[in-house]
């Protein structure tokens, strides 16, 4: 039996990562911090596949409440083999406008979160000597964006992590890997006006903006056997958007 933890996963890329690794035969603890209807819907659509679902209601950017996340997951689904760090939010703004307590929170959450779920993990992975660690970042941690410092920083700062990470969990037998999609149709996306929608779609080179299941195929590669010897890695999925524009 495969245990996996999606952390955010109560709709979105979380939800489809959550369906996508079930699919591909794992065992899902679904996390999420507030939308619970949600997460019920994501742990139905993963036992309809005939795999194992629970929810874990916890806030990632709790040090204390990682710690008991990642207990509970190991003691009622067993050994976790995968975590997929995901859960992450936007409070944009310019920096001139943007609060303290702005910055603060999508730190706390994209990048504290990852640390705090990645520690405790990793210190399950690490007395088995075997573990996948994914997160999720953006392809605005390579290209920057207006009016996004704080999530720029965060999703930036995930890659510097996952790198550390990968080097100090090699010798346990664990890779760290980080997926960084471009723009992805879902309640994140959703509020940008259809002209900013289109201006963006142009700027792909594939043409569309990204759906959730692109995101969470890649996922699933790096949390699968074809992908044990990559360790430290940055895969875009961004219709190519990361490739920059011709000059
Ligand atoms: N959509 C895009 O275009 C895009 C592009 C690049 C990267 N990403 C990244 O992909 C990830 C998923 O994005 P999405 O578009 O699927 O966003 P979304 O639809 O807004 O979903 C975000 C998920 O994160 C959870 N979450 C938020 N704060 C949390 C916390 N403190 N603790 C635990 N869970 C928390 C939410 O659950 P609750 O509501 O229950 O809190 C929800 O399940 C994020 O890290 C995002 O930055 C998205």
């Amino acid at each position: 039996m495969s245990v996996c933890l999606v952390t955010g996963a109560s709709r979105g890329i979380g939800r489809a990562c959550s369906v996508e690794l079930a699919r591909a035969g794992w065992d899902v603890a679904v996390n999420y911090s507030r939308d619970e209807e949600g997460a019920i819907e994501t742990a139905r659509l993963v036992q309809s596949l005939g795999r194992r679902a629970s929810l874990f209601r916890g806030d990632v950017s709790s040090h204390e409440e990682s710690r008991v996340l990642i207990e509970n997951v190991e003691r009622e689904l067993g050994p976790l083999d995968v975590v997929v760090l995901n859960a992450g939010i936007t409070k944009d703004g310019l920096l001139m406008r943007m609060s303290e307590e702005d910055w603060d929170r999508v730190l706390d959450v994209n990048l504290k979160g990852v640390y705090n779920v990645a520690k405790w993990a990793a210190r399950a992975m690490m007395r088995r000597r075997s573990g996948r660690i994914i997160a999720i970042s953006s392809v605005v941690a390579l290209t920057g964006n207006i009016g996004q410092a704080n999530y720029c920083a965060s999703k930036a700062g995930i890659i510097g992590f996952v790198r550390a990470l990968a080097r100090e969990l090699s010798r346990y037998g664990i890779t760290a890997n980080v997926v960084a999609p471009g723009y992805i149709q879902t309640d994140m996306t959703e509020h940008l006006p259809n002209e900013v929608k289109e201006n963006l779609t142009r700027s792909i080179p594939l043409g569309r903006l990204g759906t959730p299941e692109d995101v969470a195929s890649a996922v699933s590669f790096l949390a699968g056997k074809g992908s044990a010897y990559i360790t430290g890695q940055v895969l875009p999925v961004d219709g190519g958007m990361s490739m920059g524009a011709l000059t």
